[in-house]
């Protein structure tokens, strides 16, 4: 087995034990523990009970390689490879008792910054339905044992695509503008809430296509390479003095450059 595959397996059992903890918890009721970077911006006692979780199983298995969380932070290993782990994507949706969240896991190479890495292996697990969503570089992306493929073809009606919103209410007219700007070529936009599944459902033709500025590396690490292993175009643009919050855009080829323009066209 090559060593993609063995991280692919790992996250995978990782993201599925982290994900039972949190559906129990979401059961039990949930605590907000702390807003972060914007009054919207939310922890819950959860989230970080879930990454000690995931921290802690990771540090067992593989205690040469580097960790870069949502809620703990980063920290460099003496190996190639970090995790980028999500413990709740879209803990607002879990907070308010809406299914649409997902444990993100994913084994990257090289440098831990999105620009630099290279993506090796992910698994997005939706407690609350019980999909999974997992890949490895070179070997494919599924939905359980399931090969997923992005859509090959768009209709005349136009893409189905999905973005997400900063927390930051300074960043909203921004983000509306973009939306205004994707619309001609959309037959329906939708704002989902959690990140990760929104790339999982590109890479399983859920949707045509993805895009949002201002995510965290935790948000896309695992969807990414769902999204290339499924035969789709995905792109991180690095965020700048002019722009500060990164963009990432993801969706079927047929549609992606145009969706990379409508996205970037407007902005300085
Ligand atoms: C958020 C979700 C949401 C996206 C935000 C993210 P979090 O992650 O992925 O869909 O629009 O940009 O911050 O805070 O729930 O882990």
């Amino acid at each position: 087995m090559s060593l993609a595959h063995d991280l692919e397996a790992l996250a995978i059992d990782i993201a599925q034990d982290a994900g039972a903890l949190a559906r129990s918890r979401r059961a039990e009721g949930v605590d907000i523990a702390a807003t972060k970077s914007a009054l919207a911006d939310i922890v819950t006692l959860a989230d970080r009970e879930v990454e000690a979780l995931v921290r802690a199983r990771l540090a067992e298995a593989r205690p040469d390689d580097g960790f870069l969380g949502e809620e703990t932070g980063a920290e460099r290993g003496s190996s190639d490879v970090t995790w980028v782990i999500d413990p709740i994507d879209g803990t607002v949706n879990y907070a308010y008792g809406i299914p649409q969240y997902a444990v993100s896991v994913a084994a990257v190479i090289g440098e831990p910054a999105p620009e630099l890495w290279e993506a090796v292996a992910a698994a997005v697990y939706a407690p609350a339905t019980g999909e999974l969503f997992h890949a490895s570089r070179g070997g494919g992306a599924w939905l359980g044992d399931r090969r997923i493929e992005v859509n090959a073809e768009v209709g005349p009606a136009g893409a189905l695509l999905a973005t997400g919103f900063g927390y930051d209410p300074a960043t909203h007219a921004g983000d509306l503008a973009r939306v205004a700007r994707v619309m001609p070529m959309s037959r329906d936009l939708r704002r989902a809430g959690a990140a990760s599944l929104d790339l999982a459902y590109v890479a399983a033709g859920r949707l045509d296509g993805y895009f949002e500025r201002g995510l965290a590396p935790w948000d896309h690490a695992a969807g990414a390479l769902l999204v290339t292993e499924a035969g789709g175009s995905f792109e991180f643009v690095a965020g700048d003095d002019a722009q500060p919050r990164p963009l990432v855009v993801a969706s079927s080829p047929v549609i992606f450059d145009r969706l990379l323009t409508a996205a970037l066209d407007g902005e300085d």
